[in-house]
């Protein structure tokens, strides 16, 4: 059967073979989610990067497309973005018809090797037939290195409706800029944002921008992938809210926010055109800290589940929360659900056949509780919520394989302060060699990869506190494979 190596996950995508890193072109247009990706055809490491690509028309069961984009004479493909250009404002395609636009970064492996800091510009490709062939425009670069940054790179181009023109975010080392074009060609910059905001722990990656309405009220999104320098160490994902006039950004709060707390949700960015006006977001499933080393051995790593961001208020403050779509419900089983009362200091066990691919969901306003999950061979990763710290962590430390990298096997904390009193959603979702952990409905996420040496088969809810916790709403499902 296809798709059951070891640690294949089974409802998450994963490319047939060898590595893939950042999901790249995130685009709907006529009826089509298209994934591309960064990829290296010919080995289970980084090399030269290519875009390899998927479609899908429900954003969980996928179907694999010949690589869209090759490396050339200006460098490799690095991450980047498409759109949907409905009007032909680029003139790409002939009159009366709309291209597919893709913006990458070219990167100049010559040029880095002599020492150069202007390897990396921005390059355009076109596709007249929804995505299936692609055509590199002739005038590449259409953004070159001026100012010779050397990290410079990902472009995120959308259209600013109320401006009606295109923007292109960037990232250039320790900040993000944003440029506009009438034409998808030309571009002219506006503005830049970061060198004195956010975290600063490593080189800014992949920015992303959109709006998003709170209580009624347009707010803006801008999120910076950041390696290393994340709260767990290695990449990780921040993200500020704030305004955006059509030129600058400007952000609303001085402290750091993080989108997944975990070590395993990087490099992650949006849909462009998702119907109804959706913000949906993919990221890549691994860390840079070990993202080689992982052991696989047909493919290397998966995206996330595909995962809606909305703004929410929660105790005055405006949170961005990420939370799987609602299609994922199409693929659980859902199980009857149980209200369950567990005295102190005791805990339920739950022997399950399908818990390696499952979803555990319940409500609790109780703040002290632990989960398990364990194998045979008495492998486990524990989920922590420590009322007393205010402190939710996930310790992979004895999950199974944890020393193909030092550092793999550290706990991982998540401070959950902000949490909001009474019952929260606790949400587990378990794919084979991940775990992707929603509290509060995407409040608080923490994703990460697992590699136990046999499925688990064993859940334990233990209760840590003095008085009795009521899980209300319990279930664990099985989850169907999508392959
Ligand atoms: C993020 C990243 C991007 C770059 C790509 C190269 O993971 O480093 O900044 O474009 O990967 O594969």
């Amino acid at each position: 059967l296809v798709y059951q190596e070891q640690y294949r996950p089974q409802y998450h995508y994963t490319p047939p073979a060898k590595w893939m890193n950042d999901p790249n072109g995130l685009v709907y247009a006529n009826g089509t989610y298209h994934l591309f990706y960064q990829y290296y055809p010919e080995d289970i490491v980084w090399g030269p990067m290519h875009w390899g690509h998927a479609v899908s028309n429900d954003l969980l069961h996928w179907e694999h497309k010949a690589i869209a984009l090759y490396p050339d004479t200006l460098g490799y493909i690095f991450s980047g973005s498409a759109v949907y250009d409905e009007k032909n404002t680029s003139g790409l395609a002939p009159p009366g018809e709309s291209p597919l636009v893709a913006f990458y970064t070219y990167h100049d492996p010559e040029g880095e090797k002599s020492g150069a800091s202007d390897f990396q510009t921005q390059g355009i490709a076109y596709s007249m037939d929804g995505g299936e062939n692609w055509s590199k425009y002739e005038g590449n670069p259409v953004l070159d290195n001026e100012e010779g940054i050397r990290d410079f790179r990902d472009p995120k181009v959308f259209w600013y409706e109320e401006g009606e023109y295109w923007i292109m975010a960037l990232v250039a080392g320790d900040h993000a800029q944003f440029y506009r074009s009438e034409n998808l060609t030309q571009w002219e910059f506006m503005s830049e944002f970061g060198k004195e905001s956010g975290a600063h722990g490593g080189v800014w990656e992949c920015p992303d921008l959109f709006s998003l309405e709170v209580d009624g009220e347009e707010r803006w999104v801008l999120i910076i992938s950041i390696n290393p320098g994340a709260p767990n160490k290695g990449s990780g994902t921040q993200y500020f809210i704030g305004d955006f006039d059509g030129t600058t950004f400007t952000a609303d709060h001085e402290d750091i926010r993080w989108l997944d707390w975990g070590t395993d949700n990087y490099a992650g960015v949006t849909y462009n055109h998702a119907p109804g006006g959706e913000r949906i977001f993919i990221g890549w499933m691994s860390n840079w800290d070990y993202a080689r080393d992982t052991p696989t051995e047909v493919w290397r790593s998966a995206m996330t589940l595909p995962r809606k961001l909305s703004l929410e208020k929660i105790k005055d403050t405006v949170r961005l929360l990420n939370y799987p779509i609602e299609e994922l419900d199409k693929i659980i089983g859902k199980r009857e659900a149980e209200s369950i009362e567990i005295p102190a200091g005791d805990k339920i066990v739950r022997e399950s056949t399908f818990l390696s691919q499952a979803e555990v969901i319940f409500n609790t306003a109780g703040r002290n509780f632990s989960m398990v999950l364990e194998n045979g061979e008495g492998e486990k990763v524990e989920l922590v919520m420590d009322g007393e710290s205010g402190m939710f962590s996930l310790d992979r430390s004895a999950s199974g394989q944890t020393d193909f990298k030092e550092g793999f096997g550290a706990v991982q904390q998540m401070p959950v302060h902000g949490l909001p009193e009474g019952e929260v959603e606790v949400r587990v979702l378990v794919d084979r060699s991940s775990v992707e952990v929603f509290i509060n409905k995407g409040q608080y996420v923490m994703t990460a990869q697992l590699f136990p040496n046999e499925d688990y088969n064993l859940l334990y809810v233990n209760n840590n506190a003095s008085g009795p916790l009521k899980l209300e709403q319990f279930s664990l499902n099985p989850v169907q494979r999508v392959w």
